[in-house]
């Protein structure tokens, strides 16, 4: 089966109560609804009544929340088991690291929960840079993105063996050098195999990973141009590679603010956004300069030998592509004050964009259709009711574009997404 290109390929990111940091200030929800299946039955009805491929989830594996907002505390594969069994279509990606779990037990827990949702689940490969997560792991320090990424890789390769055992005679085997296993799973295939593959990180390595085992691939994309050239690169990388046409599916963040009118959108940003403690961003800009945000000078531009300043991806443990993309952002507006930026930033690591349904139409189809993304990974304002605009007020008008579908087909998240049924080699 050829991967289908003729359709956007549409996730959203379920980040708690919604992706601006001050979602959980507005309407009436309980402190404690991200702990009530409520608030998640909502937002998964949403997505699916929008007719989107799949909730996603990303995960870090840290049990303390250092932000200023609440977060979601519950691990994405339990939410995955839930939310698949209170929705009929939608599938759900669960991000899970490959840096702190181990791969047998990963692999089963993401085939069972695959088992028993009738095919729904993907699994979102991330390497995990927190430096927060290794002490819960008994470990000292992160690993660096190399060590990381080798093994990574090594662990998809003994993910992939396991799941190819539960297709076949239940026995598996991978040697590598920083992961083997050897064992027998008495699990047999899902409805789609095993769950599908996205990728979240935007490094050399990263992109290797995702060239090589990925359906799916999570960026940060900010410009058209570098979109495009990001987008060309990977799935060049991936046919010489051997993989099928259109793979992987890439599905930048894409952050929105809806409104009737600019006006309204405006308004409804702004409200959000002046309930933000200053400095919110200061930690994101901290992360893209390589240097302590706070000790700038708010109203002049970032100092030349900050911006231009060389650096080593390896020597940089968070994002790599996350960062020359946001550099590449501030590089042009290398004129503006600190401030000005920080107020700019307001995609807090995606591109956002605050407008009219016509106006989220018409851009989403633009990038679509200028092969600068297969689709996106939506973050909303607020859950569940920015979903919600979004599935009554944007998705007719893609509908209408002929870029989204109106009906799910399948019920398997393979055949949502159009990507060929699981194969071990
Ligand atoms: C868009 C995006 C989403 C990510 N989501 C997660 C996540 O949910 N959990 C996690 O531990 N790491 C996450 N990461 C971190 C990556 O897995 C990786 O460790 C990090 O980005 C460094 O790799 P890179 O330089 O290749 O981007 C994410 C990275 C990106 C770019």
């Amino acid at each position: 089966m050829s991967t289908r290109t003729d359709q956007l390929t549409l996730n959203v990111n379920l980040q708690a109560f919604g992706q601006r940091p001050s979602a959980w200030q507005f309407g009436d929800d309980a402190a404690d609804a991200l702990i009530t299946p409520g608030h998640w039955i909502a937002s998964a009805q949403a997505a699916e009544r929008g007719l989107l491929d799949a909730v996603f989830f990303a995960d870090q594996p840290v049990l303390h929340n250092p932000n200023p907002r609440p977060g979601s505390q519950l691990e994405p594969i339990a939410l995955a088991a839930f939310i698949t069994a209170v929705t009929e279509h939608i599938g759900v990606i669960a991000s899970a690291s490959s840096t702190y779990n181990d791969p047998v037990e990963l692999a089963e827990r993401l085939l069972g929960t695959d088992v028993v949702s009738g095919g729904r689940l993907g699994w979102n490969i991330v390497t995990t840079y927190n430096s927060r997560v290794s002490g819960n792991f008994g470990g000292g320090e992160t690993p660096a993105r190399a060590a990381r990424y080798r093994r990574a890789g090594e662990f998809v390769e003994a993910v992939r063996a396991v799941w190819g055992a539960a297709a076949g005679d239940g026995r598996f085997r991978f040697d590598g050098e920083d992961v083997r296993v050897n064992g027998r799973t008495a699990l047999g295939p899902s409805a789609q195999g095993a769950p599908v593959l996205f990728q979240a990180g935007g490094s050399e390595q990263g992109r290797e990973l995702a060239a090589r085992h990925a359906e799916g691939v999570f960026s940060v994309e900010l410009t058209l141009p570098r979109a495009i050239e990001n987008y060309a690169a990977l799935k060049r990388r991936a046919s010489a590679l051997g993989r099928s046409r259109g793979l992987p599916r890439i599905t930048p963040g894409l952050s929105l603010v809806i409104g009737s009118t600019v006006e309204e959108a405006r308004r409804r940003f702004d409200e959000f956004e002046s309930r933000v403690p200053d400095g919110y961003a200061l930690g994101s800009l901290s992360n893209v300069l390589a240097h302590d945000a706070a000790t700038l000078e708010l109203d002049a531009p970032i100092p030349a030998e900050i911006l231009d300043k060389p650096w080593d991806p390896d020597e940089h443990p968070t994002s790599a592509g996350y960062r020359l993309t946001f550099l590449d952002w501030i590089q042009e507006r290398r004129l503006l004050s600190v401030r000005e930026i920080l107020r700019d930033f307001g995609g807090y690591g995606s591109r956002i964009i605050v407008g009219t349904p016509e106006q989220i139409a018409d851009d989403m189809e633009l990038w679509f259709h200028s092969g600068a993304a297969d689709g996106f990974n939506l973050m909303i304002d607020r859950f569940p009711e920015g979903l919600v605009t979004f599935a009554d007020e944007v998705v007719p008008l893609l509908q209408g574009k002929g870029i989204h579908k109106r009906e799910y087909g399948h019920s398997t998240l393979r055949h949502t997404l159009g990507v060929a049924a699981f194969r071990a080699d």
